[in-house]
């Protein structure tokens, strides 16, 4: 990488996120086969439903705990809002008008942020309820029905979350996906989407 480039994500960082990533995209296709009869081909994939449902358990475990770690790795710059969040917000990133919005953003930006604290209640959730299903004996029945409610609802509200999450970490903002592939941006990338965060790597 040339000297326009600058780090962004160690590879601890990175490893951690793909992991998170992988194993999002296990369950999807694991657990798929139990939320609706039309998915019920994808229990295939794994060589049946009793396989799938096993791969499905704990590749949970592995995606918990490495979701609540990534959480926890950027816990400083999550919480850290200020009045050129409120901005973003209020402007929803510029995302919704043909203009670019010109709001100084941190490391992460304000809907970033807010990803963030989603995918951490929606792991937190999908954990808590997925280990009740798995011992449902051990539960009453309306605590099991509430899980299975739950861990549907946010098994949706993720799915949306991730779609938008993907979009725009690719294809929605050029240049992006190059931080969390090779660990580095460009300078013009962290100029342009991270300014504030860029004046501060380039003082120290
Ligand atoms: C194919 C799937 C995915 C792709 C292509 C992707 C891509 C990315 C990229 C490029 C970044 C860096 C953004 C930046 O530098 O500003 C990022 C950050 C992040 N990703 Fe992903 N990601 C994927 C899946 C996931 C999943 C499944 C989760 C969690 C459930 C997740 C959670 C996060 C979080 C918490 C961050 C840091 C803050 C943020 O950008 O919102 N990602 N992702």
């Amino acid at each position: 990488m040339s000297k326009n480039c600058i780090d962004r994500f160690t590879t601890w960082g990175r490893i951690l996120h793909w992991t998170v990533a992988i194993s999002f995209f296990i369950l999807l296709l694991s657990g798929i086969g139990l939320f609706a009869h039309v998915f019920f081909g994808f229990f295939h994939i794994f060589g049946g439903p009793e396989q799938s449902i096993l791969v499905h358990k704990w590749t949970g475990v592995v995606f918990f705990v490495c979701s609540i770690l990534l959480f926890l790795s950027h816990i400083g710059e999550t919480f850290r809002f200020d009045a050129d969040d409120a901005r973003w917000i209020a402007k929803l990133g510029g995302y919704l008008s043909c203009k670019h919005a010109d709001i100084p953003q941190g490391k992460f930006n304000a809907g970033q942020k807010l990803f963030g604290i989603f995918a951490f209640i929606a792991t937190v959730v999908m954990g808590v309820t997925g280990w009740i299903i798995w011992h449902m004996t051990s539960y009453s029945l309306e605590m099991t029905q509430l899980s299975l409610m739950l861990h549907s609802l946010f098994f949706a509200l993720f799915m949306i979350g991730m779609v938008i999450h993907i979009y725009l970490a690719t294809i929605g903002n050029p240049g992006t996906l190059a931080g969390m592939l090779w660990g580095k941006v460009t300078k013009n990338w962290a100029k342009t989407h991270a300014s504030k965060w860029y004046q501060k790597v380039v003082k120290n």
